[in-house]
């Protein structure tokens, strides 16, 4: 099979964004306890980080971070977790029926985020709690000092306000699932409230509204309408949540996850905007595409415990990914970043562990799940402005997305150096792709780096013993003469080609 691609550099769809390349902690399973932290770990520093998972969260490249929720935020009492931490409270966490110790909270995973070298984006708690609760928390993280909450701060070691920009406003208020559920009426104002509130203390905030879990929910659109009318002033994101896995063997519609986040990302754009048009609005609402990854929910390491188990940091959606759910998380970034003149933010869930790039033992390694590749790979390349491929390639018949084109592509051009980058997947499920590329436009010589991440076994899963079999490859086919880039995909496969 053939498939032809033409790249102008005159066809920019915005810049590359760092904050798409976000992750996510939050208090679930090992993600905190044993995953970033672990006072008792022989990498562990003076503060109990691992820093053997720092230097991996560091090659990852992740740039911000959304913390403490998920699920877990809407019953959280972030006071439970500052000051002296034998004084802190173990409580119950409803949300996946474990047991919170509290050795680790808000100041702790700041000085978490600065050693890792990320950008921290804070959830409050609108669940079982409301406005007073989001004013506190921000007073104790942002306030300088001569105030009760801000003065608890630095008497707890934080003589510096933290500064955090980025809020979430609760999480997933859409879903049934989540403690303190509501209808879009009620969580649009409360929500509103409480963003009036917060810029009350600090204008410069940037707050994200929740937007509707996935695309099948039965409120999806009218969700984002109606939270939209009643905070669109006081807002200036909302998210989008989605999980993608291979149902019941059906890789090729698996393969084709993207055109699931495309169709998500484009519909709130259009309901952000007829907001926008009916309320004579001039801004514009972005997306904050918080919770993106593969995630096969019905597996048995993914159900919490129950009755009167509560354990401290169970095993808890420890999936292991393969070779696939790599092309598909590569294939997603290429859904955010054709996308980054409305998605302006975006985490990966999560970021060790629970669903996760990074995996590690209690006590011993920490390594790479096959997702973590063309995530670094991406974050590393992708620079300048993105823009916008004219394709034309086979199709491939799915029974989720009906037929989509096998070959999906985005590129990014850096003005600065000249440099160019291509990432580009193969989702037919046996065919190669001969690939060419009208590069004339980019005024690219050679081919700097070419590297293809495949495997002849699709389902081929990295461990804590080999981790390294299925790295990216150079893929030595990747020529480039008289401005034609060319170069041959194998079949479920993730590539990047970097040109200068
Ligand atoms: O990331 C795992 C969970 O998925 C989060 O807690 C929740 O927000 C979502 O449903």
């Amino acid at each position: 099979l053939t498939a032809s691609v033409v790249l102008d550099r005159a066809f920019v769809v915005g810049p590359v964004r760092p904050r798409t390349f976000g992750t996510f902690v939050e208090h679930l399973g090992r993600s905190v306890y044993t995953g970033i932290y672990e006072p008792d770990h022989p990498a562990a520093d003076e503060d109990g980080l691992r820093t053997d998972v720092l230097d991996l969260v560091r090659e990852l490249g992740t740039t911000t971070v959304r913390y403490p929720g998920g699920n877990f935020v809407s019953g959280y009492r972030w006071e439970d977790g500052v000051g002296p931490v034998e004084q802190r409270p173990a409580r119950l966490d409803l949300a996946w029926h474990s047991t919170d110790p509290n050795t680790f909270g808000v100041d702790e995973f700041m000085a978490w985020a600065a050693k890792a070298g990320v950008e921290p984006m804070m959830a409050i708690n609108l669940g079982t709690r409301g406005v007073q609760e989001a004013i506190d928390l921000l007073e104790y993280c942002n306030v300088p000092g001569g105030s009760y909450h801000a003065d608890l701060r630095r008497s707890n070691g934080s003589a510096d306000p933290y500064r955090i920009k980025m809020w979430c406003l609760g999480n997933e208020m859409d879903g049934p699932w989540q403690i303190g559920h509501k209808t879009a009426e009620e969580y649009g104002r409360v929500a509103a409230e409480a963003a009036r509130a917060m810029r009350m203390i600090d204008p410069d905030l940037e707050l994200v509204a929740c937007g509707s879990s996935n695309s099948r929910m039965p409120t999806f659109g009218e969700w984002e309408a109606t939270v939209l009318q009643e905070t669109y002033e006081h807002v200036d994101l909302i998210s989008a949540h989605a999980y993608y896995y291979e149902d019941d063997g059906d890789l090729s519609s698996f393969l084709a996850s993207a055109t699931d986040m495309d169709y998500f990302v484009d519909s709130v754009a259009a309901t952000a905007d007829y907001v926008r048009a009916a309320r004579k609005q001039s801004k514009r609402i972005h997306i904050s595409f918080d919770e993106w990854n593969v995630w096969y929910q019905g597996r048995a390491e993914s159900r919490p415990p129950s009755g009167d188990d509560w354990p401290v940091a169970p095993v808890l959606l420890e999936d292991k990914y393969n070779v696939a759910d790599a092309v598909v998380v590569g294939n997603l970034l290429i859904s955010l970043l054709r996308h980054t003149d409305r998605v302006h933010a975006a985490s990966l869930a999560q970021l060790v562990n629970v669903i996760a790039p990074i995996m590690t033992e209690p006590g011993g390694r920490a390594w790479r799940q096959t997702t973590f590749h063309p995530f670094a790979l991406t974050a590393r390349h992708a620079k300048g402005e993105v823009l916008r491929p004219a394709v034309s390639a086979p199709r491939v018949e799915t029974t989720r997305f009906g037929d989509v084109p096998a070959v999906d592509l985005v590129a990014t051009r850096d003005e600065e150096t000249g440099e160019a980058a291509l990432f580009v997947v193969n989702r037919s499920v046996s065919e190669p792709i001969d690939l060419s590329v009208d590069v004339r436009s980019l005024g690219s010589e050679r081919v700097l780096e070419a590297t293809t991440l495949s495997n002849p076994d699709h389902t081929w899963q990295a461990d804590a013993d080999d981790a390294t079999s299925v790295l990216p490859r150079t893929n030595e086919s990747a020529t480039l003469s008289d401005g034609a880039l060319s170069v041959e995909l194998p079949p479920v496969s993730w590539s990047m080609v970097r040109l200068s």
